[in-house]
């Protein structure tokens, strides 16, 4: 008679987990690729969290960025919208193409600190779902 409603919560508690952390970013493993219509490599992987902690990112914005004017605008960010809502297949004059906003984003930092992959296999893992 007491396992009953324990298990129904329990159960409950798991649903309510799986519904909250599906909208967020604590979950994200790899960069979703859906967006390119026919992809080459495997989605790159990327733990949001974990790999903003090892990086010891604290700013979203240096990644989920707003720009005006062709200036970073400082204590805005942008991380309810997908990079591709800004950067499309083709690019325009100020703004790279989707593909070159990753690249030059996610190598450009590891380049420069001399840290994290650059090597295409590294990121775009094989076997990788
Ligand atoms: C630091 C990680 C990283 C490295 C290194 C990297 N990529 Fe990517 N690449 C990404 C991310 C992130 C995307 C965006 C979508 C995704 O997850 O595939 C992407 C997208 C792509 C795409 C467009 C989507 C597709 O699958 O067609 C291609 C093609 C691609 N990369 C090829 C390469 C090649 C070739 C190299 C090596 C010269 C390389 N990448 C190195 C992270 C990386
Ligand atoms: C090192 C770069 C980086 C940093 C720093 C970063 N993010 Fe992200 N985040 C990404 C990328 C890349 C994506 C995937 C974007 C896409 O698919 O277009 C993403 C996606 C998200 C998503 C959507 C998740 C989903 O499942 O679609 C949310 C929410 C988010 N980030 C919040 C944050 C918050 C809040 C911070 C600061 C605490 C932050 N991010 C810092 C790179 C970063
Ligand atoms: C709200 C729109 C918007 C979103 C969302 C956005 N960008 Fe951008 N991004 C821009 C604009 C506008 C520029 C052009 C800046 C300029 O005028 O030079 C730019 C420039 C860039 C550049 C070249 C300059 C630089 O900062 O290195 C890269 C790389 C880039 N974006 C990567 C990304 C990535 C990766 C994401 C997703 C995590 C993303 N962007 C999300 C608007 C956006
Ligand atoms: C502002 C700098 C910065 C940006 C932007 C950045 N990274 Fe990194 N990344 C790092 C650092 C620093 C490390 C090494 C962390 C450590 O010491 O473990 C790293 C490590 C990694 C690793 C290896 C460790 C792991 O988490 O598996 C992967 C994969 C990776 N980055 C993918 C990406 C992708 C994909 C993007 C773009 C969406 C990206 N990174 C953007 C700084 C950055």
């Amino acid at each position: 008679m007491k396992i009953v409603p324990r298990m129904a919560l329990s159960s409950l508690i798991g649903i309510l987990f799986v519904l909250t952390s599906a909208w967020s970013q604590d979950d994200m493993t790899a960069v979703d690729n859906s967006v390119f219509s026919n992809p080459q490599r495997t989605p790159s992987v990327f733990v949001h969290d974990e790999h903003n902690e090892a990086a010891d990112i604290d700013d979203c914005a240096e990644c989920h960025h707003v720009y005006a004017d062709g200036e970073r605008v400082e204590g805005e960010s942008s991380e309810d919208q997908r990079c591709s809502e800004c950067h499309d297949l083709e690019g325009s004059d100020d703004r790279p193409t989707l593909i070159k906003a990753f690249h030059t984003h996610c190598k450009g930092c590891h380049q420069e600190l001399k840290k994290g992959p650059i090597m295409c296999g590294e990121c775009h893992k094989k076997g990788q779902p």
